[in-house]
């Protein structure tokens, strides 16, 4: 086997490894943690839409449906507008405010069919139940003001379909902070250059060893690289030899 294989059975085994390690989660669900925020479950990321909100008072979306029907929707803070008093979502209907969600008690999922995420808000102070749904759409390239539709309802009724898109709907981007999955690959990084600086000085001054030897456990690494390609080249060997065949 020459190099060149070598490099690749470590690279193609390493990958499957890592990918391994971070796709066990599969079914992705965001779970909440507060009325601005919730956690995806695949390790993904926090979803935090507080800085999206006006903190004033104000909403800070405010559109007209093709209806043209006024929708105000405000991520994180209460406003009031009117007969809209603290409200997540007021909807101006004839000129008349119509509470239309609370922040209180918003819930928040990943919609399975178009694997959205999406927040609920509810409100029943007229006796009548309001229902909003607002999806938050990942777009990394709107970091400025989100875009926001009032895309509204077919029937006249709840639920009130609202979206917003923007870089904060996307999970890890807009967290005050690391991501656990990022403080994990910083301190593998650290662990490692903190090896392999250590182990080059140790082989160098302490066991005065030159060229390759300056390796730290040179012989535990050649032996664990060629367990790992070993293994791999049984599972793939056969498919792998015909195509290296071909090239
Ligand atoms: C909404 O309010 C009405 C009347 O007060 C009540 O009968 C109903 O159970 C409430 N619905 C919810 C979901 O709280
Ligand atoms: C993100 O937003 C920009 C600007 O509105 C738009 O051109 C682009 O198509 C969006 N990207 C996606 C993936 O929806």
């Amino acid at each position: 086997m020459d190099k060149k294989e070598n490099v690749l059975c470590m690279m193609l085994a390493w990958s499957l490894v890592l990918s391994f390690t971070f796709n066990i989660a599969a079914a992705r669900d965001c779970v909440k943690v507060n009325d601005c925020s919730c956690q995806m479950d695949d390790g993904s990321g926090l979803v935090d839409i507080a800085t999206l909100g006006r903190t004033d008072g104000k909403p800070a979306f405010s559109g007209l449906d093709p209806n043209s029907v006024k929708y105000s929707y405000n991520p994180c803070y209460p406003f009031t507008d009117g007969a809209c008093e603290n409200v997540a979502a007021c909807q101006n209907l004839q000129n008349q405010n119509i509470p239309i969600g609370k922040q209180d008690g918003s819930l928040w999922n990943v919609d399975p069919a178009s694997n959205e995420l999406i927040v609920t808000y509810t409100q029943n102070t007229t006796g009548q139940e309001q229902v909003t749904i607002v999806t938050l759409v990942c777009n990394k390239t709107i970091t400025d003001t989100a875009d926001y539709i009032a895309i509204g309802t077919v029937t006249g009724n709840a639920p009130y379909f609202l979206s917003i898109s923007h870089k904060c709907a996307c999970p890890g981007l807009c967290t005050p902070g690391l991501s656990a999955g990022t403080v994990i690959i910083i301190v593998f990084f650290c662990v490692l250059a903190v090896y392999l600086i250590g182990g080059v000085l140790y082989t160098k001054f302490v066991k005065k060893s030159t060229g390759m030897e300056l390796i730290p456990n040179l012989d535990l690494w050649k032996t664990f690289f060629q367990l790992i390609k070993d293994g791999f080249m049984f599972l793939v060997g056969k498919c792998k030899r015909s195509q290296y065949d071909k090239i």
